[in-house]
């Protein structure tokens, strides 16, 4: 099956002039299959946001190279791929353009051209993914955040993108909202094969993942399944990350002498402490 992206030893610098400062991406690589979802961790600075302005072209490497969709990346395909993604950042206050809620879905499908039948099909459906279908002639900034979020998320998904990339997405949202975002996503993944990139400070939420990439000081720092990158835990403490709560805890109670086993979801450490309690 064709790769959906693939990052072939990137690097890249906002201050080429200055070799002797760190480069903001520094040789990354990784491969993402059709209908996966990734998500990138990393502290403050570590080079997420650039990895994803790379992966859409904004940037592009002064090194290595981006694959999208089965081709490199270039100046002369980059509308065409970028016509196949949907970008949705962190503030939602700052992506709106549209009066209404409708306006608004329906802006990115005008420059793209769509005419307008299809163009009022296609906005009732993403907002109807997204659950916001019965906001239609609402003005945007009058919803709540997890709402807002919504709607921008809508706006990617009328573009009928093959990939989402997430930047951020959730970090303003409270933890309803945040709740309601991630299973709006993780519905749609299960029903239309979307790929999903999810660029994010909230462990929690990168457990959801198939796969994590961590990256640290422009570099990729690790890469697995939630399992296998969560079993370094130590290590991801020591570059700043919050582990799940479930892993903290269970391995509080651990080291207390509890005899339960380690966890990563809440629901196995309540079971797990259950039956401790049951047993001991
Ligand atoms: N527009 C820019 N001009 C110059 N340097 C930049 C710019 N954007 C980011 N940087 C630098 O590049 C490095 C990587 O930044 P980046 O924004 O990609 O990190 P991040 O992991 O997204 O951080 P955060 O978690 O704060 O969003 C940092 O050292 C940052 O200071
Ligand atoms: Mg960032």
């Amino acid at each position: 099956m064709q790769r959906i992206l693939s990052l072939d030893d990137i690097r890249f610098t906002y201050t080429p002039d200055e070799p002797d400062k760190p480069m903001a991406v520094d040789g990354v690589s990784f491969d993402m299959q059709p209908g996966e979802w990734i998500a990138v961790v990393g502290h403050n600075g570590s080079g997420k946001s650039t990895l994803a302005r790379l992966m859409i072209g904004l940037l592009f490497p002064q090194e290595g190279k981006v694959e999208l969709f089965g081709d490199t990346l270039t100046e002369e395909n980059l509308w065409d791929k970028r016509s196949q993604m949907g970008m949705v950042f962190q503030n939602p206050d700052n992506q709106f353009v549209g009066a209404t809620v409708q306006d608004d879905v329906a802006f990115a499908l005008e420059n793209n051209g769509i005419p307008f039948e299809e163009m009022t099909v296609r906005v009732r459906e993403a907002l109807g993914q997204v659950k916001m279908d019965g906001f239609l002639d609402h003005e945007p900034q009058h919803l709540s955040g997890g709402q807002k979020q919504r709607v921008a998320i809508a706006g990617a998904l009328a573009l009928r993108p093959r990939l989402l990339i997430l930047d951020e997405a959730t970090s303003m949202l409270d933890p309803q909202g945040r709740e309601e975002v991630i299973r709006v996503i993780l519905e749609l993944r299960e029903k239309t094969g979307l790929s999903v990139i999810s660029i994010t400070h909230d462990l929690e939420e990168a457990l959801l993942a198939d796969r994590i990439v961590v990256m640290n000081r422009g570099r990729k720092f690790a890469e697995g399944t939630p399992r296998e990158v969560f079993a370094n835990g130590n290590e991801l403490t020591a570059l700043g990350l919050d582990l799940p709560f479930a892993l903290r805890l269970s391995s509080l109670l651990r080291e207390q002498g509890v005899t339960i086993n380690e966890t990563m979801s809440e629901r196995k450490l309540v079971e797990s402490l259950w039956t401790s309690r049951l047993n001991g």
